[in-house]
């Protein structure tokens, strides 16, 4: 199996893929890169490594690389995609791929003409409980899938120190709540139509930013089922313990999963019914996931992504989430920024036509 190799770019939540790399026996790496050479020298000490750049030039014009792995802020992932591809190198991008969807049409045009593979970093997907959950759907445990339900709420008003949170492009949709609708388009994939409120709280707006930090949407399938997203990120929360971050529940014909993020755990009731659904724990790959202190960074589904990107690649199957996908999500997150200014549900299809896109 052909091993790949790795030039980092972006060193905050780039430390989690720098050790995703060195755990990894399909992956290996290739320098790390970051503007700030205090984190560079920061992350050789902490990894035991011999070289780092400050320019991302250098990272693409080394033969010896062949993905770039972008964990830069937002608001850059497209002008570094499309750098990375010109330079004829592969692409994980962490979530969200862009912040909109000017660069899209530019990005696919790109993609193609390199037959570069772009695959999106959605990390809520490759944590135990999700994989489980993703593999009991797929084995028909549920039955048929009637709705989903998904979340993502956190107090993360502590994100709102940093820069680029007040620069444009920043919304807690785009960085936060993408987690929950990409885990409802996983299950949902033709997603039409979107509905939507959703309000910029006090504790947002006293910021400086009017970004809705308050949203609750429903977003409908072409055969008319649907998923509920919620997203809350600028109020307190009940914690962990008694409400997951991340949770996402599938009711089907037969049976009912539920599966969470950060607690390691996974509730099933499939098959003989019982009265209370099952919970499945898996605490003893805690230290797996959760590398460094607290349970805030993301290593272990970042470990998950990059195997089986490595994995797909070699068999010659494309990545997935890929280019096209992760650019429907957007689509569909563009339309429920329209829901919540215009107050009336907005079509998928439409916000694509506008944008002269076709994802066919
Ligand atoms: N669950 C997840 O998948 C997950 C979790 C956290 C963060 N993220 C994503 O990771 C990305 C980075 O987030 P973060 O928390 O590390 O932010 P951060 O601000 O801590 O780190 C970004 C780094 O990029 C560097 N940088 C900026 N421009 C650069 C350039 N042109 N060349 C090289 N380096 C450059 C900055 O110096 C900084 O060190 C964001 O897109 C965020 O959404 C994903």
């Amino acid at each position: 199996m052909k091993k790949f190799t790795m030039g980092v770019l972006g060193l905050g939540e780039g430390r989690s893929i720098i050790s995703a790399v060195q755990n990894s026996e399909l992956w290996e790496l290739g320098n790390i890169c970051d503007l700030n050479e205090e984190l560079c020298k920061e992350r050789c000490q902490e990894f035991g490594l011999d070289g780092y750049t400050t320019e991302y030039q250098n990272m693409l014009d080394d033969e010896s690389i062949d993905v770039i792995g972008i964990y830069t802020p937002d608001q850059l992932h497209a002008a570094h995609i499309k750098m990375a591809l010109e330079a004829g190198k592969h692409v994980i991008c962490t979530k969200p791929l862009m912040v909109d969807l000017d660069e899209a049409g530019a990005l696919l045009e790109a993609q193609k003409r390199t037959g570069k593979t772009v695959f999106v970093g959605q990390s809520s997907r490759y944590f135990e409980p999700a994989r489980r959950q993703r593999q009991d759907f797929e084995e028909g445990r549920l039955g048929g899938l009637i709705t989903v339900e998904t979340h993502y709420i956190s107090d993360s008003r502590w994100f709102l120190d940093r820069e680029w949170s007040h620069r444009k492009g920043f919304s807690w949709m785009y960085n936060f709540m993408i987690h929950a609708v990409d885990l409802a388009v996983w299950y949902l994939p033709e997603v039409e139509e979107v509905y939507g409120l959703g309000i910029a709280s006090e504790n947002t707006r006293e910021r400086g930013i009017q970004a809705p930090d308050t949203m609750k949407f429903l977003l409908k399938n072409k055969d008319g089922r649907f998923a509920g997203v919620n997203g809350v990120y600028a109020a307190p929360t009940l914690g962990s313990a008694v409400e997951q971050s991340i949770s996402c529940t599938l009711r089907g014909t037969k049976g009912i999963s539920r599966a969470g993020y950060p607690k390691l755990q996974y509730y099933t009731n499939f098959q003989p019914l019982q009265k209370t659904a099952q919970l499945h724990e898996y605490n003893e790959l805690h230290d797996y996931f959760f590398r460094f202190e607290a349970e805030t960074h993301h290593a272990g589904e970042y470990q998950n992504y990059i195997e089986q990107f490595a994995r797909d690649m070699n068999e010659g199957i494309t990545p997935k989430p890929d280019l096209k996908e992760g650019i429907r999500t957007l689509a569909v997150m563009e339309a429920m920024e329209q829901s919540l200014r215009l107050g009336i549900p907005v079509n998928v299809s439409q916000v694509l036509a506008d944008r002269n896109l076709c994802l066919d």
